[in-house]
């Protein structure tokens, strides 16, 4: 199943590398699948000299694509007047998720870079997600809990904000080191579960942002163009 699994994520990184045009601003997304699509991106710039540069969603990204060879920019080379999205500063921005609606709304942030994935997402003109099967759901939230960045100092009061808005919030804690995990913004993540899913996301999604102490949040919504859909056998659905 992990076999199968990850050659429906390479199918998906790989075709996401190939809607990649050369002169294009990217964002680069976090996770398994876009690390296959940041691998690919960079064999076409060492063999076709594609010129491409593009924002890093994380220190994990940014690692990643000097590895590969993909010149990077800072969100600060792009010279913007004003961070609202309509600027389209950067051509298409590309990035996995752990839960895509039928509308197209996602719930991200396994990785804990949900906050700088949607700045990045945002300012791009076509935003492009990479995902294998086992990612659709019909609910957001039925799956995966919907992770919260938030300064430590108010974690207790913001838990109790969303258990307010239905939520069982839980602190992520480290998987190979004692006590919460932290961020790349040195922040702290709750990780807030609803039992059934989420009925209506956009609502919930507005009503986190306005917890003061929460940086944001792993609800994407209405923010997607395309959905790349990798299958086990390599060939990929496109959906717009
Ligand atoms: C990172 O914070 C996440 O939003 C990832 O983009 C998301 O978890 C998808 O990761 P995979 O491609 O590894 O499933």
């Amino acid at each position: 199943a992990k076999t199968d699994a990850n050659a429906a994520k390479r199918a998906a990184g790989e075709a996401a590398a190939a809607l990649v045009e050369s002169g294009m601003r990217l964002g680069l997304g976090t996770g398994s699948t876009t690390a296959y699509a940041i691998e690919a991106l960079g064999r076409r710039v060492r063999e076709e000299g594609l010129d491409i540069a593009g924002v890093p969603t994380s220190f994990a990204a940014e690692r990643l694509a000097r590895q590969h060879g993909v010149p990077l920019l800072s969100l600060d080379d792009l010279g913007l007047d004003t961070i609202a999205p309509e600027a389209h500063a950067l051509d298409l921005a590309m990035d996995g998720a752990d839960e895509v609606s039928p509308s197209f709304d996602l719930t991200k942030g396994r990785g804990a870079a949900q906050v700088r994935e949607k700045v990045v997402a945002a300012l791009a003109a076509r935003f492009v997600v990479l995902i294998d099967p086992s990612k659709d759901v019909d609910r957001l939230g039925s799956r995966m809990p919907i992770p919260v960045e938030v300064l430590p100092m108010a974690e207790p009061a913001v838990s109790r904000s969303l258990r307010g808005l239905g939520a069982e919030p839980t602190l992520r804690m480290g998987q190979s080191k004692d006590g919460p995990v932290v961020t790349d913004q040195g922040l702290w993540v709750l990780d807030a579960h609803f039992a059934d899913g989420i009925a209506d996301p956009e609502p919930l999604a507005t009503a986190i942002d306005g917890l003061p102490g929460v940086l944001g949040h792993g609800l994407f919504i209405g923010m997607t163009s395309d959905v790349l859909v990798g299958l086990p056998d390599g060939s990929v659905e496109h959906r717009t």
